[in-house]
């Protein structure tokens, strides 16, 4: 499973970067709004700074809700670097404008699913991620993950290409579960991949190793 960092935070990237275990980036109207980044110089030049730390596809949102605006947002979007997919919402004028994309060699990540049909439709569409947001859906009283599993087994035994990408993750367990369930990628904070490092054990029995290294 590769591993995405789902902020728009520069030194968090580096980190995360750094830590050696990054495969991508992805990134949303919210949390570029988050980095106070304002007006199209200023976010273009953003996903630039992004796609030079990083080492693997990069997700730019399109702001944009009908097919032609979308194409051409899209089209700008991946001129700015080879890294960028276009980031694009699961709505019928997202749908017509993932298509085309794919069709003119675009590669785009179909945003804000939250169903097993909608996940049918992007790979249909020929995203080639899809991302369902399974912390917001776990927010409903419904289990996020289950949605996850049942893309796998949907993608699987339909030989759809598509990726899936494990979306709005809470938590380090999400991570694991994700893992556990077949998700081709998991896009997380950088505190819930920093989470994972942690065992209690881990750190009592270092201590031990350390005290006794000292009489040798
Ligand atoms: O990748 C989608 C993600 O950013 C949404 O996360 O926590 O806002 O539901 P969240």
């Amino acid at each position: 499973m590769q591993f995405f960092i789902d902020t728009a935070n520069l030194d968090q990237i580096k980190e995360a970067h750094d830590l050696g275990v990054l495969n991508g980036v992805t990134t949303n109207p919210s949390l570029m709004a988050k980095e106070g980044i304002k007006g199209k110089k200023a976010i273009e030049k953003h996903y630039k700074d992004i796609c030079k730390i990083v080492d693997g596809d990069v997700s730019a949102e399109v702001f944009s809700t009908d097919f032609k605006s979308i194409v051409e947002e899209g089209k700008r979007l991946a001129g700015l670097h080879e890294k960028i997919i276009v980031k694009v919402p699961m709505i019928k004028e997202g749908v017509k404008a993932m298509h085309w994309f794919s069709e003119n060699g675009i590669a785009t990540n179909c945003t804000l699913v939250f169903s097993a049909g909608q996940a049918i439709l992007a790979a249909k569409a020929g995203a080639k991620y899809v991302s369902p947001f399974v912390g917001r859906i776990d927010d409903t009283c419904w289990d996020g993950m289950e949605l996850v599993g049942q893309i796998r087994h949907i993608y699987d035994i339909q030989g759809f290409e598509t990726l899936i990408l494990a979306a709005s993750i809470r938590s380090s367990l999400h991570i694991v579960r994700a893992a556990e369930l077949g998700a081709h990628v998991c896009t997380c904070p950088l505190d819930t991949i920093m989470g994972l490092l942690k065992h209690p054990l881990t750190d009592t029995g270092l201590k031990k190793f350390l005290e006794d290294a000292a009489k040798m």
